[in-house]
């Protein structure tokens, strides 16, 4: 019987599972952003606010490193093109 884990969406925005987390923990991805950096877990809409604590706890489970020992994930704001001639208002 297949582990219930593996299906499990620990990102929603990008439909990332609780495995291909915990694979890219086991190939060396042992911080939130690095995780984000392979899988694109916290790369959504919400910018991580509703899965950075599910790939903590993946990490911690993984790792054994504390939640609280890992270091938040960089949030970056949307960025949207704008024309060079709207920046010389
Ligand atoms: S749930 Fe992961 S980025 Fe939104």
């Amino acid at each position: 019987m297949a582990d219930k884990r593996t299906s499990i969406i620990v990102c929603r925005c990008e439909e990332i599972t609780d495995e291909e987390v915990r694979k890219a923990v086991k190939e060396g991805a042992t911080s939130v952003d690095a995780v984000k950096r392979v899988t694109r877990a916290g790369m959504g809409l919400c910018q991580s606010k509703i899965c950075y604590l599910n790939i903590a706890k993946i990490i911690h489970e993984e790792t054994g490193i504390p939640v609280s020992k890992l270091i938040p994930m960089k949030h970056r704001i949307p960025v949207r093109p704008v024309k060079i001639g709207d920046l010389d208002n």
